[in-house]
């Protein structure tokens, strides 16, 4: 069951410093909560990459604590902390001489599962994500799209059912066409499933698509956090611009 007042994820003033003690985030709080669409939103270099790492414990903050459901991320076995999120990024990294199948179906196959149980989720999974099974359940990965590729990483992040979903700009290399019919299937997918998602992204129309929320980084510091329809009249400079963005057209010429 979701719950949609629970904490989920809580960052309590993280840093995050490099050993040549650049400090990459800074006093950062943050809290998403379960079942939210959490869009985090910066230019790039403000740090959410390294947001997302220190979620699933590819990073350890070098200072204050990041909550995974009710437990700081030092305290959480890796592996199994890992099992209860799914992690998608832009370069899929999907295994080329595997199937598709073989790809979506690793991590219940490794879980143990029977292998008719992984066949019927690996099924179900590529219908969730937009893909007819009998059409690409055989196929290779460079026998697809840059969508569909996409769509089968999606497919592979939800595969053993995790709570929790992580996307680093998951949709950043498509063009727009297909990229503004991913986003909606996306949004649909998520108000049936409900996970609590945090989805990295550089662009503003993004952001205002899927997130429930977003919370806009600037230099490794939180600039604040708002419901999109917020965000669209911020007085915050930074959010202004970014809303500044949208609108289309050049910029009038001296003549
Ligand atoms: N391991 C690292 N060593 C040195 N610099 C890093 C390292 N990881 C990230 N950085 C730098 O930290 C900043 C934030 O990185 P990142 O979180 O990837 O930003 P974003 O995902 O918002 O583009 C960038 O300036 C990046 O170059
Ligand atoms: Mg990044």
């Amino acid at each position: 069951m979701t719950d949609p007042l629970r904490t989920m994820i809580e960052f309590r003033k993280v840093q995050y410093r490099l050993a040549d003690s650049r400090v990459l985030l800074e006093k950062l709080d943050l809290e998403v909560r379960q079942g939210e669409t959490m869009a985090l939103l910066g230019r790039s270099g403000s740090g959410k990459t390294t947001t997302l790492k220190l979620i699933n414990r590819l990073l350890e903050p070098t200072g204050g604590d990041v909550v995974v459901e009710d437990r700081s991320t030092r305290d959480w076995d890796p592996v199994r902390l890992r099992r209860r999120i799914g992690y998608v990024i832009q370069d899929i990294g999907l295994f080329p001489h595997f199937t598709v199948a073989r790809n979506v179906g690793l991590v219940p196959h490794l879980e143990g599962w029977s292998e008719a149980r992984v066949r019927d989720r690996v099924d179900e999974l590529l219908e969730l994500a937009g893909l007819d099974p009998a059409e690409f359940r055989g196929r290779f990965p460079r026998e697809l799209s840059g969508g569909q590729r996409q769509r089968v990483g999606v497919a592979r992040a939800l595969a053993a059912d995790p709570p929790i979903l992580l996307m680093d700009e998951p949709f950043g290399a498509l063009d727009p066409l297909t990229r503004a019919e991913i986003q909606q299937e996306f949004v649909r997918l998520e108000n049936r499933l409900k996970k609590t998602v945090v989805f990295v992204t550089h662009d503003i129309r993004e952001a205002l698509t899927v997130g429930t929320r977003i919370t806009l980084l600037e230099a490794g510091r939180l600039a604040g956090v708002y419901s999109p329809q917020e965000f669209l009249s911020a007085s915050d400079p930074l959010a202004a611009q970014y809303v500044g963005t949208l609108r289309v057209g050049k910029v009038a010429r001296d003549s």
